[in-house]
């Protein structure tokens, strides 16, 4: 029997997941980290030997549900799920290409609607812990360029608004986390200047005080950049256009 805190983490190979899986393990909990790569969950392993690797892929759905077991059956328990896979490519986003649209949803929006899928009723009887997902700023409004995206992030943020409905009733805390620019593999093959771009290693501390030391809904940083992204969201369709269209000439 395990009496440490469980986390569940996808996308943990990279990125801002692989500094979530350092910063949760470094704070003394057990994290079962998931993603494909297993080569770099092992480096997370020997660098932290709290960090536990679980490889797999969330575009397979009965692999999901077979990791979520294997992590029941070593640690018996799971405080929080957070599922963080996610992928982008501005390349494909400069024109209408529908195998990309299909792949980027396949797998940010389908991968985390599999990954709950597998945790569902397991939080349904446990009735605590928490379920928090990675979104985007870019899940407010549509940006130029990045139509599969912003649409894989927005069906996100609007499933995550949904479920907290239904899990604030048996005392299970949904959370829904919308960084603005974070360097990763991800935003290094963006081609523009990213304002106020942040370390992973801060959107680590950000999510981890958001989950364990506040209650909200949506956890966003930096404020900054993440609250003048909230006044463009309530700005009529004509003005922010326009403001978004001299932006991108730029
Ligand atoms: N960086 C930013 O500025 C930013 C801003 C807002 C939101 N986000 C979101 O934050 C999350 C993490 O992004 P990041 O910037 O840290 O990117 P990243 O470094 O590229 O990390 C992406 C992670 O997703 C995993 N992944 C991709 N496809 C997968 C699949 N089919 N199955 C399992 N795991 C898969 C990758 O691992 P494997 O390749 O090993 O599978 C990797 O661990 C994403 O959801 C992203 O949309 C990022």
């Amino acid at each position: 029997m395990n009496d440490k805190n469980v986390i569940w983490i996808t996308g943990a190979s990279s990125g801002i997941g692989r500094s979530l899986a350092l910063k949760f393990a470094n704070e003394g909990w057990v994290v079962a980290a998931s993603a494909r790569r297993e080569n770099l969950l092992q480096e997370l392993h020997n660098e932290n030997e709290n960090i536990h690797s679980f490889p797999l892929d969330v575009t397979n759905v009965e692999q999901c549900k077979t990791v979520f077991d294997d992590i029941i059956k070593k640690f018996k328990n799971i405080e929080i799920c957070v599922f963080g896979t996610g992928i982008h490519d501005p390349k494909s986003e400069k024109s209408f290409n529908l195998d990309k649209i299909r792949k980027i949803m396949e797998v940010n929006y389908f991968g985390t609607m599999n990954s709950i899928n597998s945790i569902y009723e397991y939080f349904i009887n446990k009735k605590s812990g928490q379920i928090s997902i990675i979104s985007s700023v870019a899940g407010y409004r549509g940006l130029p360029a990045a139509g599969a995206y912003c649409a894989s992030k927005s069906a996100l943020t609007s499933f995550t608004e949904s479920l907290q409905f239904e899990m604030r009733r048996i005392n299970v805390r949904v959370s829904l986390i919308s960084p603005g620019f974070i360097k990763t593999p991800m935003t290094d093959q963006n081609d523009f200047p990213m304002p106020m771009i942040k370390s992973p290693e801060f959107a680590a501390e950000q999510i981890y005080i958001g989950l364990i030391k506040k209650k909200g809904f949506e956890i966003h940083f930096p404020k900054t950049f993440t609250y003048f992204l909230k006044f463009l969201k309530i700005l009529p369709h004509a003005i922010y256009f326009k403001l978004l269209t001299i932006g991108y000439k730029k």
